[in-house]
């Protein structure tokens, strides 16, 4: 008898846990399920196996490359603020430290010109971040939400279309850090770069 008394009393604990874990969640019906798949909800979020299909070189097997995604873009890219976030993000995550306020360049290479080691496409900028990269970038993937990232990357954008496809970069004879200098493609090939300086034109006046 006392055993029976013992199994019906168990059963009533089981019954009177699943009442009251089913009661927390209706009373605190905000309690996130799954916290992780909360942070990542935004419009137009990028699943992981999108990036997945995003190539970091132009070599494909066979020529073939189908089924990738090379011009995947910023989800954030029509959002005006994005930039203005990420511009602060960069100072927050010490991006400037490395790569330097407005990314002009330092330990890490300028983000503030068109020329990229690892492409430049948004997707290819948010897998530099999330990932890192081998001479020296950290992997920020684990510690930033990857809507951060994107604000970066639309940041990053922002920045490095100036000033355009006719600066090139010159290695100075004697390297300091950074070694290499924005200088327009005419004395992209010049050892002494700065023998060509001219002084800032006039207010109004167009450069050239
Ligand atoms: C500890 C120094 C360091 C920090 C901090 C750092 N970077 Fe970098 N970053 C580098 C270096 C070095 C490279 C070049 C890596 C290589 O050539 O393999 C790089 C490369 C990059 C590239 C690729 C550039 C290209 O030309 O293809 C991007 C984009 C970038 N970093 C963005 C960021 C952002 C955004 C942050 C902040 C969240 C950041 N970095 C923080 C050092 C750093």
């Amino acid at each position: 008898m006392d055993r029976f008394r013992g199994v019906v009393i168990g059963l009533g604990v089981v019954i009177v846990l699943v009442i009251a874990i089913g009661l927390s969640r209706i009373v605190m019906p905000g309690t996130p399920a799954k916290p992780q798949a909360a942070a990542n909800e935004y419009k137009g979020a990028v699943s992981a196996s999108a990036l997945l299909r995003v190539p970091v070189s132009g070599i494909y097997p066979g020529g073939n490359a189908a089924g990738l995604n090379p011009n995947m873009k910023n989800p954030l890219a029509d959002d005006p603020d994005a930039v203005e976030r990420g511009m602060k993000d960069f100072t927050v995550f010490n991006c400037s430290g490395c790569h330097m306020a407005n990314g002009g360049g330092g330990m890490g290479p300028a983000l503030s010109n068109s020329t990229w080691i690892y492409r430049s496409s948004p997707a290819n900028i948010y897998l530099d971040i999330a990932q890192g990269r081998a001479a020296g970038m950290p992997a920020f993937g684990a510690m930033l939400p990857d809507r951060t990232i994107w604000e970066l990357v639309a940041y990053i954008q922002s920045i490095s279309k100036d000033p355009g496809d006719t600066f090139g970069t010159t290695t100075s004879a004697e390297p300091q850090s950074p070694n290499t200098e924005q200088v327009p493609a005419n004395q992209l090939k010049s050892a002494t770069p700065w023998k060509f300086t001219e002084p800032m034109p006039k207010n109004g006046d167009k450069p050239g």
